[in-house]
């Protein structure tokens, strides 16, 4: 039986067509102290596992045009990279072309990575977990391809929002506003926003598919954390202030407002999750 694309993996493959980029409206790639701070986390989670079993082999699920591989490979990983976005994966697959220690693999479901046989070292994802509708249900999943000595590290997704101050709620959709009246195409952005502000999304809109989560309410960051607490014994939730425009991100990080998040888990204590 052919398992077709669900409408938000389709979304995922038709708005990162070929030439897409992916630093414009992402902070986490527009922000050296963002994209650092990720790096820097990676980077020391591969350096130690590489010290204590001698290899790390990472899957990084959602790649992108490999920002997060680069840093992944030059800690000492090697990775294998999925991506949903067929243009994404073939840009993937030239740019490593001369790197034994990357692997590409177009996943056009979205989900085909479940019937991998092999047990990785780490997962990762960068910006990946608001883009897909049951996240827990996802991350379970991907736990069950993590080898018992593995760790699961994502960045980069919003606090869900029923819990965020109102501090950082009004802050983080105002910049975003902000942010969002000079880049064009304000007709289709106005009426997104306004659908945003007012809770409403559509299951057919392509700008409520892509943003998934952004457009519905956040990413349920203890929910997760619940979830993989069920699996492993250390689980690290942070929270962060992320925002497009570089003078807000510099006014308001130390202002302890808390948009995004990133989550590590660490020491598997139960068996496997399926
Ligand atoms: C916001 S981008 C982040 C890219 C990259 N991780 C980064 O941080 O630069 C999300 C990417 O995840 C991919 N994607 C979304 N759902 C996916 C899935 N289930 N499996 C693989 N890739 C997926 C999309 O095609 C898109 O390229």
């Amino acid at each position: 039986m052919t398992h077709e694309p669900s409408p938000v993996v389709a979304s995922q493959n038709e708005s990162h067509g070929e030439g897409h980029d992916y630093v414009k409206g992402s902070p986490h790639l527009r922000h050296e102290t963002l994209r650092s701070m990720i790096a820097d986390r990676l980077r020391e989670l591969v350096q130690e596992t590489v010290r204590r079993q001698g290899a790390c082999h990472v899957l990084e699920v959602g790649a992108g045009h490999g920002t997060f591989t680069d840093f992944l490979i030059q800690a000492g990983a090697s990775v294998t990279v999925t991506e949903a976005s067929e243009a994404s994966a073939a840009h993937l697959t030239a740019r490593y072309a001369d790197h034994d220690s990357v692997n590409v693999f177009y996943d056009r479901t979205g989900e085909d990575i479940f019937t991998t046989p092999t047990r990785f070292d780490a997962v990762v994802c960068a910006s990946l977990l608001h883009h897909v509708p049951d996240y827990v249900t996802f991350v379970r999943r991907l736990a069950g391809l993590l080898a018992p000595d593995g760790w699961f590290y994502s960045a980069q997704d919003p606090t869900y929002y029923p819990r965020r101050s109102r501090a950082t709620h009004l802050a983080s959709r105002g910049t975003y506003f902000a942010w969002r009246v000079g880049q064009g195409n304000m007709r289709r952005g106005l009426a997104t926003h306004l659908r945003r502000f007012r809770g409403e999304w559509s299951d057919t809109e392509p700008s409520d598919l892509v943003e998934y989560h952004v457009m519905r309410d956040g990413v349920d960051e203890l929910a997760l954390e619940r979830e993989l607490r069920r699996w492993y014994a250390d689980v690290e939730l942070i929270t962060y202030w992320s925002t497009q425009a570089p003078i807000f991100q510099r006014l308001l990080a130390r202002a302890g407002l808390a948009s995004d998040f990133c989550l590590v888990a660490r020491s598997r204590t139960a068996a496997q999750p399926d």
